[in-house]
């Protein structure tokens, strides 16, 4: 009793002096005066607790090692929580924290809130392809609004990492593979995550991961050796992690993965010379889940004690889920291996971020039932949801315009993941419940009536029984045209979920195979978490879509797009290969001393049984419609140091329907002290055109777009010159030249 006593008297200090000085401002400094008073009360084993996360137990990617939870936080062992959400059980947890724990301390409420809290979004990749920064944004100011009415206060994302491996499952999670783009969508998701205001209710904190370069494990099997030139990891690997914090992102998770020899967690040059000292981050470092205990099996420290060493030395503030730094951390300081002002700055860091969150005015300011029931499935976040997912679907193939389908037509819908709800949700569907939702197969329905869509699953999307085959066949012959919906598990994309081909699982192409001898049109619609190789299936098709996995609304999304209520308009934000053997395959390669097109003989830099090209380049998209590029028009052809250029087009509608168009603009630096891509994106912008219509488009190419790491290592422009491209993907453009003057 005494105790409980006593620790009130604090906790009421706190609060009270909390709220006094948050009436004066809420300025940094102020802020930092609020954590100084906090620290100054801290025992060591209470720093030690704001610098531990765990898992509630409700959802794990990794094993949980810890049970005792709910006794660390009443004894102050533990500031941080991950995976428990609602109100109800927030609100539970929170009041242990603050009510029972001797200095009160609000805890963090963390969450993979990565497309959706429980109003899912597309995949994230998915979400690239709209190329539509409004759309992404407001998506993350959505999952932020439903996420904090459900008691969290902390996500982790946005996931910025470039990545070039199909193979790797977790491309599903990111942009995609281009720094520029990956930059400008890094930036609009910390925007909506972390809106205007911190403090706000509606808002979360951002946790930009992960840091760094873990979207390119080698053959692209996860949790694999990174190991790559500092150079490509500054011109194209780093760029999307700079935009999230500059943008303000406030928390950074290390990664699995090795960098130069040294895991991310323990890695100085990472998360100190460059995220703090070279990109100005303010904010606290969390590891990955056990990423600190991992550092023992990638064989840089002999035990966790020497783990929690390095990685606290590294720049490391949290540590999620391994208890290394609850278990050792004391003990280094008595060791005298570390010092407690060590301690001190990353317990700084983690209770400023609590200050910015209002934790500290009001521990329960995210414990609102009544917001709670009002925000989650509003009907405006469904409704942006199903936005959203229409504006992520990129229609690749469209031969002879089967599609549109017209209503009444009478179609054959074949395929298990026409009618399955889980598999649209795509991985990390955080709360996200399928059982509330349509699948396609419903949608189709409704929208075409039940007597005009024939179903048949045929085969499942895993495994070899071809059982089905005959009823599917039975079925598509009754019917005018066939939808046949394939791809991926969902559980086969994101985390652990490398694959080592890339083709659409199963027997689902040997039944597409035989639906095709019936000579009817055959619309493949695809689910799926990263690029495929679709040789055989863009033979055999005659439109495909691809609609990722495309979320709560996905299948009134797809739907619509069949039938073209909506004219699709998404572009592919990473190249798509003609077959496995091409991976990695991107289009801002370089041109090496060979290339291909100087001739066929034996010697090129190409392959003896394939092509060089993908099936579908990066920015590849089709339209209902078709537009046409005029030549490009240049305000002047010699770019000044401080100057800019004026590159224009004009594009025309040429077709019969209204649509949008994502025009792209490239440069290539002709000659460099290093070489430099054939291509890289310096610009773009989505337009909606009318039927006949016309726009002009202009992009503004200035001297820091052009800016890389020079043969020194110094960050600037070379001049001479320059080719640009401007077109409706990284392959058809028009193009042009500049020279950059010195
Ligand atoms: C993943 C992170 C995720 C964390 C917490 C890890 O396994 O790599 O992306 O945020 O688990 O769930």
């Amino acid at each position: 009793m005494k105790n409980y006593l006593s620790s009130m008297v604090i906790f009421s200090f706190i609060f009270m002096s909390c709220n006094s000085a948050a009436q004066i401002s809420t300025a940094d400094k102020k802020i930092d005066a609020k954590v100084d008073s906090v620290l100054k009360l801290m025992t060591l084993d209470e720093k030690i607790g704001q610098m531990v996360l765990y898992t509630s137990g409700w959802d794990v990617t990794g094993p949980t090692l810890k049970s005792d939870y709910i006794d660390d936080i009443r004894n102050g062992k533990c500031g941080n929580i991950f995976n428990a959400h609602t109100v109800e059980y927030v609100r539970k947890l929170q009041k242990i924290a603050v009510e029972e724990s001797r200095l009160g301390i609000p805890l963090l409420f963390g969450y993979d809130v990565i497309h959706g809290h429980k109003t899912i979004f597309p995949i994230s990749l998915g979400e690239s392809a709209s190329w539509d920064l409004k759309a992404i944004e407001k998506s993350a100011r959505i999952a932020a609004t439903e996420a904090a009415a459900s008691g969290l206060n902390w996500t982790f994302a946005p996931m910025v990492d470039i990545s070039v491996e199909p193979r790797w499952g977790r491309v599903s999670e990111g942009a995609g593979e281009d720094p520029f783009l990956g930059s400008q969508i890094a930036a609009a998701r910390v925007r909506g995550f972390q809106g205007n205001n911190l403090a706000d209710t509606t808002t979360v904190l951002a946790c930009v991961k992960h840091f760094a370069a873990y979207g390119a494990p080698l053959a692209g099997r996860d949790y694999n050796t990174v190991d790559m030139s500092q150079r490509v990891f500054l011109d194209v690997y780093l760029p999307p992690y700079k935009s999230a914090i500059d943008a303000g992102a406030l928390s950074v998770m290390s990664s699995f993965n090795e960098f130069d020899g040294v895991p991310a967690t323990g890695n100085r040059y990472l998360l100190t010379e460059i995220l703090r000292n070279q990109l100005g981050f303010k904010g606290f470092v969390v590891s990955d889940y056990t990423s600190v205990n991992e550092m023992v099996h990638h064989g840089v420290v002999a035990n966790e004690e020497e783990a929690a060493l390095l990685a606290i030395k590294a720049g490391l503030d949290m540590d999620m889920q391994g208890e290394v730094y609850a278990k050792y951390l004391k003990k280094l300081i008595e060791k005298g291996l570390i010092d407690e002002k060590t301690i001190d700055q990353s317990v700084r860091r983690i209770l400023s971020v609590k200050f910015k969150l209002g934790l500290f005015d009001d521990p329960y300011r995210y414990c609102n039932e009544a917001r709670e029931k009002r925000t989650i499935y509003a009907p405006e976040h469904l409704e942006a949801a199903f936005d959203v997912a229409k504006r992520s679907m990129v229609l690749l193939k469209n031969e002879n315009n089967i599609l549109p389908l017209k209503k009444g037509e009478k179609i054959a819908v074949i395929g298990e993941l026409a009618n399955s709800k889980r598999d649209l949700l795509g991985s990390w569907k955080a709360a996200g419940d399928w059982n509330f939702i349509k699948s396609i197969l419903d949608e189709l329905k409704e929208y075409n009536g039940e007597k005009n869509v024939l179903y048949a699953e045929g085969c499942k999307k895993m495994g070899d029984d071809r059982t089905g085959f005959a009823q599917a066949m039975a079925t598509a012959r009754r019917a005018d045209k066939i939808v046949m919906v394939i791809g991926e598990d969902a559980e086969w994309t994101g985390e652990a979920a490398s694959r080592s081909n890339i083709n659409i699982p199963g027997v689902q192409t040997e039944l597409l195979e035989q639906l095709k001898t019936l000579n009817k049109p055959i619309v493949v619609v695809l689910m799926n978490g990263r690029p495929l190789v679709l040789a055989e299936e863009n033979k055999l098709a005659d439109a495909i879509l691809e609609a990722w996995f495309p979320g709560t609304m996905g299948g009134k999304a797809v739907t619509h797009v069949l039938f073209g209520e909506y004219n699709p308009s998404g572009k592919l934000t990473m190249t798509f290969p003609l077959n496995l053997g091409q991976v990695p395959i991107f289009y801002y390669e370089k041109n090496t001393g060979r290339p291909i097109y100087l001739g066929n003989d034996k010697y090129k830099s190409k392959y003896l049984d394939s092509p060089n090209d993908p099936l579908f380049p990066f920015g590849f998209g089709l339209s209902y419609t078709t537009f046409e590029y005029s030549d490009i028009t240049l305000s002047t052809n010699e770019l000044q140091q401080d100057g800019n250029i004026r590159a224009s087009v004009t594009v025309t509608n040429t077709g019969k329907r209204d649509g949008e168009e994502v025009v792209q603009c490239y440069v290539r630096d002709l000659v460099g002290s290093v070489t430099r891509p054939v291509k890289e994106l310096k610009g773009f912008e989505k337009i909606f055109l009318k039927a006949g219509e016309s726009k002009k488009v202009s992009f503004t190419i200035t001297p820091d777009l052009l800016s890389f790491h020079r043969q020194d290592m110094t960050y600037g422009t070379e001049p001479g010159d320059f080719k640009m491209f401007i077109g409706g993907n990284s392959r058809d453009v028009k193009e042009t030249s500049f020279k950059l003057i010195n």
